[in-house]
């Protein structure tokens, strides 16, 4: 509904303008000068200002100037008894999106508020994008402020523009495959192919001649020539996942590539140059496979040049609500649905589960809860059994009482934040979403009080008014 804020002292054109803007579907307010018409503009958002230009307490160029003192997109349409182009002229210097000059026709009226309308449309048709836009790249973010991921995106920074190997560990989920990604993408080869192989998922049989290409004939169903994965990467990433699962003559094979930069195709005489940079990820503890003898330990350490540890989701518990909002927003967006925010027993819950699937567990749980839930937030009855059983006893407020601070530290901002957070919460939920009520009950102005909501992003569908 578009809101229209219609200010002239003669109230016969104040009737005609109710009539006329409600017919056309239009949500109309009228007032009678310029004072009453800036109060109003301050308590409530209006699409449109309709404003006479002369009357008797300050004039429209009152009301545009505070239009555009206060920053607001409100779009300013003048008019004017004086068929004096000056006028109008001025008002448009002053930033008025457009005049019409009195007496006017229904007709004249009409095309310049479509006009008016078009271009807010347009605006928000860009706002849309442009935020379409922030979170696809926010997408492909690696998001966690735990001083141990911010170890890893610091290394991820460094070793990018090298050609240096990168062995990335962690648990199942954990994000070392977006990790690999990102050196890839940060780095100088971000224009070439990103090639991932996994090395669990290719045949025995089949590994090397996926890997290193093979000639024709050389083995029975070898029709012609093909080329190995290593070679398609010409300049690229290949990125060697799942690296434990490599049987013990391709470990050898792949050491003796990793040292010369040259692979021999199955059933070729000749070697051939490759060109690209390797990153390997596993989910098993290397050094455990090594002394079980299960993996080799010239391979190991050629790959454990620069290693990346990934940490469990449940030792970084602080990026929690950071992943959870950004899963939640992914897939708001992808799935056109309207979702807020998190309830904060939802939250405490999802910060209380110890996410033995790491982070994609959390962004599976978060995805089923957009397609599930039903309300306008994501609460706790949108979350599976498991997560919404948890004892909270290492929840989220139990947790604002430090004792000691640990060995890596806390970030002091974020506890601070998340703590205001907490109260401003809990006094909304006592008032029953009152803000006012809260504030008072907080011993802050209500506007410090609103402020601090939409700063901290706590939304809970209120009206802005009670
Ligand atoms: N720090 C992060 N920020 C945002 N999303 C993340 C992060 N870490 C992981 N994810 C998301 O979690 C999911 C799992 O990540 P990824 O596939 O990289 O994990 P993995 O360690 O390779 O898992 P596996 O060992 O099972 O292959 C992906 O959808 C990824 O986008
Ligand atoms: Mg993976």
């Amino acid at each position: 509904m578009v809101n229209i804020l219609v200010i002239d002292d003669e109230p016969s054109i104040r009737e005609f303008l109710d009539i006329f803007l409600r017919r056309e579907g239009y949500n109309p307010t009228l007032v009678e000068d310029a004072v009453s018409g800036i109060a109003k503009l301050g308590e409530k958002t209006f699409d449109i200002v309709l404003t006479d230009l002369r009357m008797p307490r300050g004039s429209g160029m009152d009301v545009l100037r505070w239009v555009k003192d206060n920053n607001s997109s409100t779009l300013v349409l003048m008019m004017t008894a004086f068929a004096t182009t000056e006028n109008a002229l001025e008002a448009m210097k002053g930033g008025a999106y457009d005049y019409i000059i009195k007496p006017f026709k229904v007709d004249e009226l009409k095309l310049v508020i479509a006009r008016a309308i078009k271009r807010i449309n347009l605006e928000n048709e860009n706002t849309k994008l442009r935020h379409q836009l922030e979170t696809r790249t926010a997408r492909q973010r690696l998001i966690g402020s735990a001083p141990a991921l911010k170890d890893v995106l610091d290394i991820v920074e460094r070793v990018a523009p090298t050609n240096s190997t990168v062995l990335i560990t962690g648990e199942s989920g954990t994000g070392k495959e977006m990790v690999a990604r990102a050196i890839h993408s940060r780095g100088l080869r971000a224009a070439d192919p990103f090639v991932p192989i996994n090395c669990g998922a290719i045949p025995e049989n089949l590994i090397e001649s996926e890997l290193f290409g093979h000639v024709k004939g050389a083995f029975t169903g070898a029709n012609q020539d093909k080329e190995g994965l290593l070679t398609a990467a010409e300049t690229g990433t290949v990125f060697l996942d799942e690296i434990a699962e490599l049987p013990m003559l391709m470990q050898v094979k792949l050491l003796r590539v990793l040292q010369e930069k040259q692979v021999r195709p199955v059933g070729a005489n000749h070697d051939t140059q490759i060109h690209c940079r390797f990153l390997a990820a596993t989910n098993r503890d290397l050094e455990e496979e090594v002394k079980e003898g299960r993996f080799r330990e010239d391979l190991f350490f050629r790959l454990n040049i620069i290693p990346i540890h990934l940490p469990p989701l449940r030792d970084r518990k602080q990026d929690i609500p950071l992943l959870a909002e950004s899963f939640l927003v992914k897939y708001c967006e992808e799935q056109n649905r309207n979702m807020h925010g998190i309830h904060d027993e939802a939250m405490a819950q999802l910060v209380a589960w110890h996410w033995p699937g790491n982070v994609r567990e959390l962004e599976n749980t978060v995805e089923r809860a957009v397609t599930l839930g039903q309300g306008t937030a994501l609460s706790l009855k949108d979350l599976p059994q498991r997560v919404r059983d948890v004892e909270r006893s290492n929840s989220f407020s139990a947790n604002f009482e430090v004792q000691e601070i640990p060995e890596q530290g806390i970030p002091m901002e974020d506890w601070l934040e998340a703590y205001e957070s907490h109260l401003l919460t809990l006094a909304l939920e006592k008032t029953n979403g009152k803000k006012k009520e809260a504030a008072k009950l907080l011993g802050l102005s209500f506007r410090s009080f609103r402020y601090r909501v939409a700063k901290l992003g706590i939304q809970n569908g209120l009206d802005d008014e009670t």
